[in-house]
């Protein structure tokens, strides 16, 4: 029985399941001594290492989820595009064409991601949900154009208006090497599923509707495991969301969760402490929990987690309070 998936599946579990997104990485200081003489891509790249990163946080925190050490990104090189991170990703901008012209996703370029699930699969507690995902298209576009992070991602937001045949196609193939992707990853072993649509709050209804909802809803169409959609800062399009088909969403800390379930009628929410929060003393910690808790009282389904990534500068110990004060 692993209560994240029971949760996912509206089923009654003893407790609220808790994992926390970005949970391997560099707030851990055992994370940052692994990885101070490997870079980033060569942890991902070899599974021992991957492994070993993404069970940190397990023994640790006891998690009910194990979340795969990769990047949204990862995928893209075994589609023929060079990455690199420096730490947030860096590559060549490419053009809306460019993207529309790319090869599906070539298996062998992800095989030590899924050897990756396979090992981390074998070495959690049977209660612990092992956790796959991949970036959406719109916001692995948003990367490819720009070439790495931006605030705003203009140059996406430019490429749909100009010319959404072209931007239509481009997120068409995105959505179909990220289905396949997903599928892999759960043939290995990944027991749920969740859809990062990080940058998706940068667009404005109309294009939510038309582009990420769409693009979004064709990679988790027939899957075979439960689905989680995270698409933070879009409280102007929450209840657009339901059209996608995840099995649960992802809720970042600025919509409350009784809110967000009124929008997003009959769905199991996850989230959403603000990682804010994490700074503060442990007795404010147990009261946002218990506050995060009460919130998502009536919910069909609730997994605890941040609104977002945790900050790289977090105290451990304070993940533990979070942890705890989640199961007592
Ligand atoms: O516990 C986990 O969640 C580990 C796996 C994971 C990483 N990135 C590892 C990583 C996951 C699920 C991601 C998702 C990811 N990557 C997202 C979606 C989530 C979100 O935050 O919205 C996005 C937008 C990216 C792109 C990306 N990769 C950025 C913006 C950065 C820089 C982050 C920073 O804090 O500087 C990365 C690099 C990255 N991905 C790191 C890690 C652990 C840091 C690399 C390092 O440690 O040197």
């Amino acid at each position: 029985m692993r209560p994240l998936v029971e949760t996912l599946r509206g089923r009654p579990v003893e407790r609220t399941p808790v994992w926390v997104m970005r949970q391997a990485g560099r707030h851990l200081p055992e994370y940052r001594k692994l990885r101070a003489d490997v870079s980033f891509v060569e942890a991902v790249d070899d599974p021992d290492i991957a492994a070993e990163i993404t069970l940190q946080p397990i023994r640790r925190y006891d998690m009910d989820g194990a979340v795969i050490f990769a990047d949204i990104m990862t995928p893209l090189q075994a589609m023929g595009v060079e990455v690199d991170f420096a730490p947030g990703p860096k590559l060549r901008p490419h053009t809306l064409a460019e993207v529309a012209a790319l090869g599906p996703l070539d298996p062998p370029g992800i095989e030590s991601v899924l050897e990756t699930i396979r090992r981390v699969r074998s070495a959690v507690p049977d209660s612990c949900a092992v956790i796959g995902f991949s970036g959406s298209p719109v916001t692995l576009l948003a990367y490819l154009l720009e070439g790495g992070g931006s605030k705003d991602f203009m140059r996406m937001r430019a490429a749909l208006a100009a010319d959404p045949g072209l931007a239509a196609d481009a997120l068409g193939v995105l959505s179909s090497a990220m289905h396949d992707y997903l599928q892999l990853q759960i043939r290995a072993g990944a027991d749920v599923v969740q859809l990062f649509d990080s940058w998706v709050g940068v667009l404005d209804r109309t294009n939510i509707r038309n582009f990420a909802v769409p693009a979004a809803r064709s990679i988790l169409a027939n899957l075979d495991a439960p689905t989680i959609y995270f698409g933070p800062h879009a409280p102007h399009a929450i209840d657009l969301f339901p059209t996608i088909g995840a099995t649960a969403y992802g809720i970042d800390w600025r919509t409350g969760l009784a809110e967000a379930g009124r929008r997003l009628a009959g769905k199991p929410l996850q989230g959403n402490l603000d990682p804010a929060t994490l700074f503060a003393d442990p007795p404010t910690i147990r009261a946002e929990v218990m506050r995060v808790l009460a919130d998502a009282a009536g919910l069909p389904g609730h997994v605890f987690n941040l609104g977002h990534g945790i900050d790289r500068h977090t105290d451990p110990d304070h993940v533990q309070v979070m942890v705890e004060a989640v199961r007592s």
